[in-house]
């Protein structure tokens, strides 16, 4: 897919964002980790209603990484739980609201009936258009490319692709992302410069925004005021000015 997707008012029509600082935003109020996750998942609500007006048409959103097993059981399990809730409660709203969800990350590690509420819910939204959610759920860049490589060995081995056919163009149609145009924007909440394993081959040419907001404060005013500011960007892709 074309790599420069700018919407007409020159805003970045695919944002990504890095959703930070749940835990410390209950510790602040002496709460359990779990209660800024619930906080979390409200403003993924009011930003993905932000997007049409915003001229956001693409949202892709870290909600649970490959290294997120290593926290402990009882917060892995209540995330989890979490995004099982988030399905249930949400999907009717989503679908009527022309929001086309589908998630990326490998399934294999989730439980069956978070899987099939997933599939549940991509199929249902398949037909809408009005703005694309991509949640990422047990993703990991690095994990991303290597199940990529090994999708594409083994069309090798079985003669249905050339190792000369093996490009960068090639390489992105084996990757979750391959319905999604790269992101143009990547923002991470929570005063973090890191960007922990997330869209790393697609965010090859993206910009970057790190906000000091921890997530569950982050709100659809804020997210307007990034992207009021990247109009002003400029983005040559490699290429030299004039
Ligand atoms: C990072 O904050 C956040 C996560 C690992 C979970 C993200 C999940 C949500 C925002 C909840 C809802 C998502 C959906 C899709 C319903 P952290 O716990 O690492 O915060 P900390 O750095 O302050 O500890």
């Amino acid at each position: 897919m074309a790599k420069d997707v700018t919407d007409s008012k020159g805003g970045p029509a695919h944002v990504a964002i890095i959703m930070d600082g749940n835990g410390r935003w209950a510790q602040q109020r002496g709460r359990p980790r779990l209660f800024g996750h619930h906080a979390g998942a409200k403003r993924v609500r009011e930003i993905v209603a932000a997007c049409p007006d915003l001229g956001v048409k693409y949202l892709t959103i870290f909600a649970f990484s490959t290294e997120n097993w290593k926290r402990t059981q009882s917060e892995v399990a209540g995330l989890m739980r979490l995004f099982r809730r988030y399905i249930e409660r949400e999907a009717m709203a989503l679908i009527e609201d022309g929001v086309r969800v589908r998630f990326i990350g490998d399934r294999i590690k989730l439980d069956e009936k978070l899987v099939s509420l997933m599939d549940n819910l991509e199929l249902a939204t398949a037909h809408n258009d009005k703005v694309h959610l991509t949640i990422a759920l047990n993703y990991g860049g690095r994990d991303e490319v290597t199940r990529a490589a090994q999708l594409m060995a083994l069309e090798i081995e079985q003669g249905r692709l050339s190792h000369k056919e093996v490009d960068a163009e090639t390489l992105s149609r084996f990757l979750d992302t391959r319905f999604l145009p790269d992101p143009d924007l990547v923002i991470r909440t929570s005063g973090e410069a890191r960007i922990s394993n997330f869209l790393l081959w697609q965010s090859a040419y993206a910009e970057y925004e790190f906000v000091d907001t921890l997530w569950p404060d982050f709100t659809a005013g804020e997210f307007g005021e990034i992207l009021a500011g990247f109009g002003g960007r400029e983005r040559r892709f490699g290429a030299a000015t004039v």
